[in-house]
């Protein structure tokens, strides 16, 4: 298990410049992938699987992360739910690029 503080960069400046969107609370991709790994069981194959809920989608970036990891060979059933348009469109634009 992980300590109780996580410490990761903010989505600012040039190094962050390909992930950031519009989105306010953007959040880190490397943030949110641990947070998967902590929490997602393994399958005998040792591949995470399971399924997670994101009533707050926002930007999309469990989405993304998901992907990016069912991408190299995990299962991870995701379901995102976001009120506002513009940033389900972010969502899915950054889930084409993929
Ligand atoms: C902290 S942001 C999520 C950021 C997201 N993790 C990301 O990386 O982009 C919270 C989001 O929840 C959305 N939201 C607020 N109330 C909501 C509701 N009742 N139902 C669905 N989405 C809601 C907001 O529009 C906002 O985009």
């Amino acid at each position: 298990m992980r300590g109780d503080v996580w410490a990761f960069p903010t989505l600012a400046g040039k190094a962050y410049e390909k992930e950031k969107t519009a989105h306010p609370t953007q959040k880190p991709e490397a943030l949110i992938t641990e947070l998967i790994k902590a929490f997602c069981p393994k399958n005998e194959n040792g591949q995470y699987e399971g399924t997670i809920l994101d009533p707050f989608h926002g930007s999309g970036t469990l989405g993304v992360c998901c992907e990016k990891l069912n991408k190299q060979g995990h299962n991870i059933k995701w379901v995102g739910i976001e009120l506002e348009q513009q940033w389900c469109d972010v969502a899915n634009e950054r889930l084409r690029n993929i």
